[in-house]
């Protein structure tokens, strides 16, 4: 069957997720909100799965990463030290005439309100210059609604993780390197909200914060510092790993995570920022692309962001970021006196370097970086972190565009009839068993498949359904994803004596049937849904 076309494909999609319960538009009943949308029964468990995955993967499966659940709005300061209040911004022209407000870097591709015909760069509406356009939701805590009361919607989880970054690490009994994980709500009030949910004004974070020494610390300590030999996965962490190390093992770590889910190789790309396109205080940035059918996009974003974050809350809070190193104390103390000579002067020049660009005057800048390059020397050092930063939603688009696909079955009168699989892996599939008794009017079967029903559940999201024939109840379950599909029928009651107590299974992908033993059920299943 031919390919449906990128935006057709797109509108079958969204149909899908309206029609069975993913994805609703928020407020339908009123119109809807642009930019915001309510996942359904299937939608939810998918959802769900998805961060339970990323979860256990990064801070149960893991020794060195804590988990932490913060609130979404914080002290307003918070957004001022991260640079959010004063840089977090698109540009924007308004139209005198219509009085629309556009992005300035977009005036070339947005039709004109009035005249469609045209774009906003070409109509003859009166623009304002660009102004900075703040993409953060604002609200006020407490009965008075003045400047001294105005607060945030975070933006992003992850300056949650480094406020509360000393009480972790003094709670968790953590020692860099380790990280923090958090997964949470985020607001940015977008201008173009576009590609159903891929840009959101409200979505889901999964943020990984990754603290690590700075490359002068793991010199100090271990002689040298390892950077990659080559592409893919260095292996296992090891001491002497400097930043680009644990940046590169953090990108092929979620490559990895991503391929967990079904998302093959192929479908993802990697991007690596150029230069030019760093955020000043990034080292590297690494960008996970998925292809959508819109277009190649960004899923998650794997940045290398020095020490800035926490050396910010630091400066604005007054409160010390810094950790003590042991290891790093006694080291430092055996080295030649030209090597301390060297990293003291190496750690001192990237401290004046973010100090002045941080607008420190050039003393105070000298004397705070002179103060923390001391600091190192007696084995104190404010960490420096790898951040690989992922959206939820549009993880969850990226699993149901991979998973959708269109078969043509030949109905019983010969007609030729379309319909979909969601193909999802089954870690992430919302419903992991359908139960279906052959008959509902049997009651004998109805009572054997509801017996089924309540040990599957026991371990698996199950969806029982004894209306319509057997062939629709597999559509409908195949449409929603569900991997297998239990049939309780005659056998089972002992039709055939060899056969009593077993029931059929049929795989979702290939239509295949096996009989299983009742009693063998769950681990067919345990070990089949991997
Ligand atoms: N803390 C770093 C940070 O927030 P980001 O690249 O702005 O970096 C990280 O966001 C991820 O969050 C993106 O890769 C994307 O998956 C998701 N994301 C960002 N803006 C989004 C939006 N408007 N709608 C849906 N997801 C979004």
């Amino acid at each position: 069957m031919a390919e449906p076309k990128a935006n057709e494909l797109m509108e079958k999609i969204v149909s899908l997720c309206k029609r069975r319960g993913f994805i609703y538009p928020s407020s339908e009943i009123y119109g809807g909100i642009a930019g915001f949308w309510d996942y359904g029964p299937l939608g939810a468990e998918l959802k769900r799965n998805v961060k339970d995955l990323w979860w256990r993967r990064l801070v149960h499966q893991r020794d060195d990463v804590a988990g932490l659940e913060a609130t979404i709005i914080m002290a307003p300061q918070v957004w001022k030290a991260s640079g959010h209040v004063d840089t977090f911004s698109d540009p924007m022209v308004d139209c005198k005439t219509c009085k629309g407000r556009f992005r300035a870097d977009q005036l070339a591709e947005t039709p004109c309100p009035q005249r469609p015909s045209k774009m906003v760069s070409e109509c003859h509406g009166e623009k304002t210059p660009p102004r900075a356009f703040n993409l953060m939701f604002t609200t006020h805590v407490g009965p008075v609604q003045d400047d001294s009361s105005l607060a945030y919607l975070r933006p992003e989880t992850a300056q949650a993780i480094f406020v509360q970054f000393k009480n972790v690490l003094e709670t968790s009994r953590q020692r860099v390197p380790f990280g923090i994980a958090q997964i949470g709500k985020a607001f940015r009030n977008e201008v173009t909200p576009r590609n159903f949910t891929f840009r959101s004004r409200e979505f889901e974070q999964m943020e990984l914060e990754y603290f690590i020494k700075p490359d002068e610390a793991v010199e100090a300590i271990c002689g040298r510092v390892a950077t990659p030999a080559g592409p893919g996965h260095p292996g296992e962490p090891q001491p002497d790993w400097g930043w680009q190390m644990w940046h590169q093992y953090w990108v092929e770590e979620r490559l990895r995570f991503y391929e967990s889910l079904g998302l093959s190789r192929d479908t993802l790309e990697e991007y690596w920022q150029k230069p030019e396109e760093l955020a000043h205080y990034a080292r590297a940035c690494v960008d996970i692309l998925f292809k959508f059918p819109f277009g190649t996009q960004e899923l998650e974003g794997i940045a290398a962001r020095s020490d800035f974050d926490l050396s910010q809350h630091q400066r604005f809070s007054g409160k010390p970021m810094t950790v003590f190193d042991e290891e790093l104390k006694n080291a430092w103390a055996k080295l030649p006196k030209e090597k301390q000579d060297a990293l003291w002067r190496r750690y001192f020049e990237a401290r004046r370097a973010y100090l002045t660009r941080m607008g420190e005057t050039a003393e105070q800048a000298e004397a705070l970086a002179r103060a923390d390059a001391d600091g190192l020397a007696k084995g104190w050092y404010v960490p420096h972190v790898i951040e690989p930063s992922a959206g939820v939603d549009r993880l969850i688009l990226a699993l149901i565009c991979h998973a959708y696909s269109e078969v043509t079955d030949t109905d019983t009168k010969g007609k030729p009839e379309t319909r979909v699989i969601l193909r999802f892996h089954p870690s992430v599939a919302p419903i992991k068993v359908g139960v279906f008794p052959l008959l509902k009017n049997r009651p004998e079967l109805v009572a054997k498949a509801r017996e089924v029903r309540d040990l599957v559940r026991t371990r698996f999201t199950v969806f029982y359904d004894e209306s319509g024939s057997i062939g629709r109840r597999y559509a409908r379950q195949d449409e929603a994803g569900t991997p297998f599909g239990v049939t309780i029928d005659f056998d089972t009651l002992g039709e055939t004596p060899a056969l009593k107590d077993t029931v059929t299974v049929r795989e979702r992908d290939t239509g295949r049937q096996e009989r299983v033993a009742i009693a063998e059920l769950t681990a067919w299943l345990e070990a089949h849904l991997r």
